[in-house]
């Protein structure tokens, strides 16, 4: 009640609405924008006023966990971003644990945040918590992973999921030139993500459609036979399980000479864990393609030193100003919708979509952002010079931020 008066106050002042008329396109400029022309983009898409506005208004930030490297940049991006506009913000990590998260959540709550944004360990876990939120007309933002099965949750803000999955297998596909192989065969084995996050479905459907009829064809063989999810999948995206599952992979299936062709890994933190059981339980001499996704530090080191092959980019900075436009509009008490892209001026890709993500209860309207293939030949073109990561002397990037 109180929230809502707060809401209907801002209402009847001084709202300049940052939406303006809706455009039917559902994406704008092709070119990835440098964190530094993020924060023009934002600072654009944000009348003057915003400011003023956000006084005492308070954005509640629920991460996952700091021990998988992108949720730490996304929750400094996010925190920059509102606080920028003048919101206070409370930015919590849960320590990869449900319960925590949802205690965390309920502090929010309990704080008079006015906005959640919320990247869920578990999907599954937060319906009560945020029956909680919408008793108390707190709007929500499923940030980066879907939570399911709560009506609580007003959009969705991601990256298409499915294509990071997508560009995984056409990568695989386009470097063994697939389609021309003859009588050659290869042999792949597949790392997917934690079953608790809706995300990692996602990824391994897109590498599995490309993948599968390579393999209904014989062109690919999987040794270990693993190709249902839940055989392949990673509790926690966790590196030291993957790395267990894969030497156990390797042992079982590998240790009479068989080549490993293919590791095709769904992130950077399970394709960390495969690099190393590679480097210690595999004893073939051919450099096995590695697919991941993040960019994260370790692992493009690793494909500058060629022990992984290729990343799937995400850049949350980009991800963070999307939720920030969105998060302005829901809390000047706006219904967003793909308007928003153009409105926010944005120069970076991203499509509203009300298709793809049902989280039980609905649709949730979601705006996907658009991944990038990153490979040893384009870190500079992609990463470094759109101002993402800056190159060591030695050549390994890092990023900013
Ligand atoms: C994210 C990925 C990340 C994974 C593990 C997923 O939900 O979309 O970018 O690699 O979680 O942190």
């Amino acid at each position: 009640m109180k929230r809502n008066r707060i809401l209907s106050a801002l209402m009847a002042g001084t709202m300049v609405l940052s939406l303006a008329a809706c455009g039917s396109s559902a994406s704008t400029s092709t070119e990835a924008a440098k964190p530094a022309e993020t924060q023009a983009a934002a600072t654009a898409a944000a009348p003057a006023g915003d400011t003023k506005k956000a006084d005492g208004m308070k954005v509640g930030i629920a991460m996952p966990t700091k021990s998988l490297e992108r949720w730490n940049r996304d929750g400094s991006f996010l925190q920059k971003q509102f606080e920028d506009k003048g919101y206070k913000v409370e930015l919590t990590y849960s320590d990869n644990k449900i319960d925590q998260q949802v205690k965390d959540i309920e502090g929010l709550i309990a704080d008079n945040v006015n906005l959640l944004v919320i990247a869920a360990i578990d999907g599954e876990s937060l319906s009560q918590v945020l029956a909680q939120a919408k008793e108390a007309n707190i709007p929500v933002i499923s940030y980066d992973r879907l939570i399911m099965n709560t009506d609580a949750i007003s959009y969705y803000v991601s990256f298409d999921n499915y294509t990071v999955g997508k560009l995984q297998g056409e990568f695989v596909r386009d470097q063994l030139k697939l389609d021309e192989a003859g009588d050659k065969k290869y042999n792949i084995e597949f790392t997917a993500g934690d079953p608790a996050d809706n995300n990692a479905g996602f990824f391994f459907n897109g590498a599995m459609d490309v993948m599968k009829p390579y393999i209904e064809k014989g062109v690919l063989n999987v040794p270990s036979t693993q190709t249902d999810f839940n055989q392949v999948a990673t509790p926690a995206w966790d590196t030291a399980k993957a790395m267990s599952r894969f030497q156990n992979i390797l042992g079982s299936y590998y240790s009479d000479g068989t080549q490993l062709d293919i590791a095709l890994c769904s992130n950077d933190s399970t394709a960390l864990g495969v690099t190393q059981a590679i480097e210690s339980d595999y004893s073939g001499t051919n450099s096995v393609i590695i697919t991941g996704q993040d960019g994260d530090e370790a692992n493009l080191k690793n494909i500058v030193d060629g022990k992984q092959t290729m990343t799937v980019y995400k850049a949350v900075a980009n991800e963070a100003v999307a939720t920030l436009d969105l998060g302005v509009a829901l809390l000047n008490g706006e219904k967003p919708d793909e308007g928003l892209i153009k409105s926010a001026g944005w120069n970076f890709d991203c499509a509203y979509d009300t298709k793809s993500y049902d989280n039980g209860t609905g649709i949730i309207p979601s705006y996907l952002l658009v991944p990038t293939v990153v490979t040893k030949d384009n870190i500079q073109k992609e990463l470094v010079d759109t101002g993402y990561y800056t190159m060591d002397d030695k050549g390994y990037p890092h990023p900013v931020g």
